[in-house]
This record gives C-alpha cells, sequence and structure tokens, in this order.
C-alpha cells in the first residue's frame, strides 16, 4: 500500500500507460481520479478498478480546455479536498498530421501543443494550490525520447516533449519548498495504441521490427513497466528526488538518431555463432 490514502489525479488514463498508472496506483491504496477525453475508456477504466476492489472516479476532461480542466479540479476538491499526486500524461501523437516543420499545418501544430504541452499549464495552475494546501505532493511530466534527443518527422510532438522537458525543472526548483516535488518519465518503445500509429512497421510488435528500432533489451516495453516507475516517483520512496528526467525506455535513448539502423547489429550475428 504504497500510496494509501492519498489522492491522485492521471489525465489520459482511459488507456495505455495512464491506464496501467491507474489501476496500479488504485491498487496501492489511492483514490484516483482518471481526467480522460475518451468518455466510454474513462468509464471502463473506472468500473474496471471499482470492481477490482479499489477506488476510482473518471472525470471526463479535455486537458488541453481550461474551463475543463477547471471543472475538474473543482470536482476532485468538492469531493476530497485535496490532492497529492498529479500525473500529466495525456498527449496525442498526429500519425501522418504532424511531420516536419515545413509541411504541419498551422492548426495541427496548434493543436499538438495544446494538448501536449499547454495541458500541464492547465492541470498545474488548478492542482498546485490544491497540493500546497495538503502539505505537498509529486507532480509527475510524461516527455518521450523525443524530447531528449533528436527523433525527425514529429516536429510538433516533439517540440512539446522538450518543452515539457524544460518545465519539469522550472517546477521543480520553483515548488520544491512547498514540499512539491517534480519529475518528467521519457518512455519511448512502450506497446500502447500511441506507438502503433507512430511505429514505421505499422502495428507489428514483434522482435523482429523492434530489432530495427535499435531497442537494446530487444523487445517493446509494457505500459505497466512505466506505471511501475510512476507510483516509485508518486511514492514517498522517492521522497528526494526532483526535478530528474528518466528514461523508460528499454535503453533506446542511449543508442541515439532511431531512424539510422535497419539492420540488425553485427553483436547479434556474433551471438547467433555466425
Ligand atoms: N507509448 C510510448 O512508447 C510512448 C513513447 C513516448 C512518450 N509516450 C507518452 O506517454 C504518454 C501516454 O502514452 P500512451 O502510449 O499510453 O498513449 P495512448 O494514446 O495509448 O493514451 C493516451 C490517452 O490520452 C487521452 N487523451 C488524448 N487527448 C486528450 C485530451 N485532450 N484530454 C484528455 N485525455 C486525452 C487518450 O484518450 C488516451 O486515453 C503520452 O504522454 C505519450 O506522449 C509514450
Amino acid at each position: 500500500m504504497r500510496l494509501k490514502n492519498k489522492i491522485c489525479a492521471i489525465t489520459g488514463a482511459g488507456k495505455g500507460i495512464g491506464r496501467s498508472a491507474a489501476e496500479l496506483f488504485a491498487a496501492e491504496g489511492a483514490k484516483v481520479f482518471i481526467l480522460e477525453l475518451d468518455e466510454r475508456n474513462g468509464n471502463e477504466a473506472e468500473h474496471a478498478i471499482r470492481r477490482a476492489g479499489h477506488q476510482a472516479v473518471f472525470i471526463k476532461c479535455d486537458v488541453s480546455d481550461n474551463s475543463s480542466v477547471q471543472a475538474a479540479f473543482e470536482r476532485v476538491a468538492a469531493d476530497v479536498g485535496t490532492l497529492h499526486v498529479l500525473y500529466n500524461n495525456a498527449s496525442v501523437y498526429l500519425n501522418g498530421k504532424d511531420g516536419l516543420i515545413t509541411d504541419i499545418k498551422p492548426d495541427i501544430w496548434n493543436r499538438v501543443i495544446s494538448i501536449n504541452l499547454t495541458s500541464i499549464y492547465h492541470c498545474c495552475h488548478f492542482a498546485i494550490p490544491m497540493m500546497i494546501k495538503s502539505g505537498g505532493g509529486s507532480i509527475i511530466n510524461t516527455a518521450s525520447s523525443a524530447g531528449v534527443i533528436g527523433i525527425p518527422g514529429c516536429d510538433a510532438y516533439t517540440a512539446t516533449k522538450g518543452a515539457t522537458v524544460a518545465l519539469t525543472r522550472s517546477l521543480a526548483s520553483e515548488y520544491g519548498r512547498f514540499g512539491i516535488r517534480v519529475n518528467c518519465i521519457a518512455p519511448a518503445a512502450i506497446a500502447t495504441d500511441m506507438v502503433k500509429q507512430s511505429n514505421p512497421d505499422g502495428d507489428d510488435f514483434d522482435a523482429a521490427s523492434f530489432i530495427n528500432l535499435r531497442t537494446p533489451v530487444r523487445r517493446w516495453g509494457k505500459p505497466e513497466e512505466v506505471a511501475a516507475l510512476a507510483l516509485f516517483l508518486a511514492s514517498d520512496e522517492s521522497s528526494y528526488i526532483n526535478g530528474t528526467i528518466i528514461a523508460a525506455d528499454g535503453g533506446i535513448t542511449i543508442n541515439g538518431d532511431l531512424a539510422k539502423v535497419k539492420t540488425a547489429p553485427k553483436t547479434d550475428r556474433v551471438m547467433k555463432g555466425n
């Protein structure tokens, strides 16, 4: 029960990494507020967590919309009056629309910035005063390998993730004195719907496609593996960890430019004895 009696808000928790985190946080004793745009998935997540005997509340919320986020946190305040953890997880990758900066249409650029980045402003704006009142807490932001290394062909997405890294550091340095820690997870290659869209091999999660993407551990990550890191950052176990950007990517980021390698590296042939 690493989050016993903690109140947690997780954005985009209807599916993927956010859903895994919602299930894990609730199983560890938290009451989880699922701030999600997709009504069907949001309700489904709430019911699944409740069926498992844990606490969850779905609030329909568009994180890119200030008044929608304000209404969501007002509901949290009315329900429990406190907040300990904010996990800014919701984002979009607009396959086929995001791309080279010379090709991206202005409305697409603005939409990505607003869902992936301005959402963090909206959520922090309303959540931080509640956290200060609660005596402190933990904010977990979500970047990507795209925020840490150069990845071509998704410039709007990449811009938001780089800004998320920078914002994490400035928030951490400001709000540490209020007992609020702010950290950031930079995932890559986690088997979710978002990656199915962005994977150059389509929705093929087999090992061969992954070797092409240079993942040192030679497999896709699971949403639960990111959720486990989020749990650590949410809990008091990480009480002296503030302002860090932690990759959850099987080591993919250390390999640099993901566009380069299209064949298995030589070491794999050595291992097979030829
Ligand atoms: N999967 C990966 O390998 C990977 C890699 C890098 C970064 N990430 C980041 O991890 C986070 C989770 O990614 P995922 O793979 O689970 O994605 P996903 O697409 O599976 O889930 C995203 C969730 O966010 C919700 N959402 C989208 N727009 C919203 C809005 N305006 N308001 C509220 N909710 C909204 C969606 O409905 C969905 O439930 C994202 O921030 C993503 O950028 C993931």
